[in-house]
């Protein structure tokens, strides 16, 4: 398989504070890969090492074939990274701001495209408003406009849909999976947890280490479910594991009785299984 993103051993420290411990893993071409941890897990130090804004202590990483800090500069043009506060000009507008990174790189009819992102995120009818007037969910699509004005391969997102709002959540990853789909690999971090089945893969960081990598399904499987059976009109639970199987098991064992009028499954949330992981994590 195709990797866009290779890390391998990566360390990080900051003085005395270790940020990041041994990170290995590899991101294939086109998915959506997400970085999930609490804060200070080291999400933002991870992004910045990949797109060469911060130098690694030890450990190798290549990025499209790249090394993020000797290539720096053929590099940016291949991918867009969104800081997870946005670098935005106040006083200009949403259009000026992205022409303005636009201009950063050598980008034909940057006009055109400038106005094909903006429709891309539905600003279009704002595009000329000063950046200073817009709510935090309008400066982050903005943010996301100049991150991918020059149509990058790679696009990395530090916490995209932190503060805004569940529907405009949605729609970002509706967006995401729409890169996604024309040949992207989108790196996204982000604190929520129930983030997690929006990503193909993820991966989940705490103090700097990796606790856990595998498909938003696997990790859900890893939960239990909840089956509450009416009987004689008598209400049972039982818990049961996440899995297809567990499931198909257990209706097996309780076979197809008239006297059994309900039978509901409720899976543990990914958001409390990741925090099952975490908190197992921490007393260890
Ligand atoms: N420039 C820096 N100098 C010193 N320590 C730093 C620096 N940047 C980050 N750190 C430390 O590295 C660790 C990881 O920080 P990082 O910002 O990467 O975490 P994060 O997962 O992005 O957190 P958040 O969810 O709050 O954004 C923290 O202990 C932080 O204090
Ligand atoms: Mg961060």
């Amino acid at each position: 398989m195709n990797h866009a993103i290779e890390i391998k051993d990566l360390t990080k420290k900051y003085g005395q504070i270790l940020a990041l411990k041994s990170i290995t893993l590899n991101v294939p071409v086109g998915t959506i890969y997400g970085l999930i941890g609490p804060n200070g897990a080291g999400k933002t130090t991870l992004i910045k090492a990949l797109v060469g804004a911060v130098k690694p202590s030890s450990g190798h990483l290549n990025v499209l074939g790249m090394n993020p800090i000797n290539d720096k500069w053929a590099l940016r043009q291949k991918i867009g990274y969104m800081p997870q506060s946005a670098a935005l000009y106040e006083d200009l507008s949403a259009k000026q701001n992205i022409l303005f990174f636009g201009k950063a790189q050598k980008i034909e009819n940057l006009n055109q495209k400038t106005d094909e992102v903006l429709q891309f995120v539905e600003l279009t009818d704002r595009a000329n408003d000063l950046v200073r007037n817009f709510s935090g969910g309008m400066k982050k699509r903005v943010s996301l406009c100049c991150a991918l004005i020059h149509s990058p391969e790679i696009l990395f997102l530090d916490e995209p849909t932190a503060a805004i709002d569940p529907h405009l959540k949605l729609q970002s990853w509706n967006l995401f999976r729409k890169l996604a789909n024309s040949g992207v690999t989108l790196f996204i971090s982000t604190h929520l947890m129930d983030e997690a089945m929006h990503c193909d893969k993820v991966t989940i960081l705490m103090n700097g280490e990796i606790i856990a990598v595998d498909t938003p399904q696997k990790i859900i499987e890893s939960g239990k479910t909840v089956l509450t059976i009416k009987d004689n009109g008598v209400i049972t639970t039982r818990t049961i594991a996440s899995t297809p199987e567990g499931l198909a098991n257990e209706l097996l064992k309780l076979g197809l009785r008239a006297s059994i009028t309900e039978i509901s499954a409720t899976p543990d949330t990914i958001e409390n299984i990741v925090l099952n992981i975490i908190k197992k994590n921490q007393i260890h």
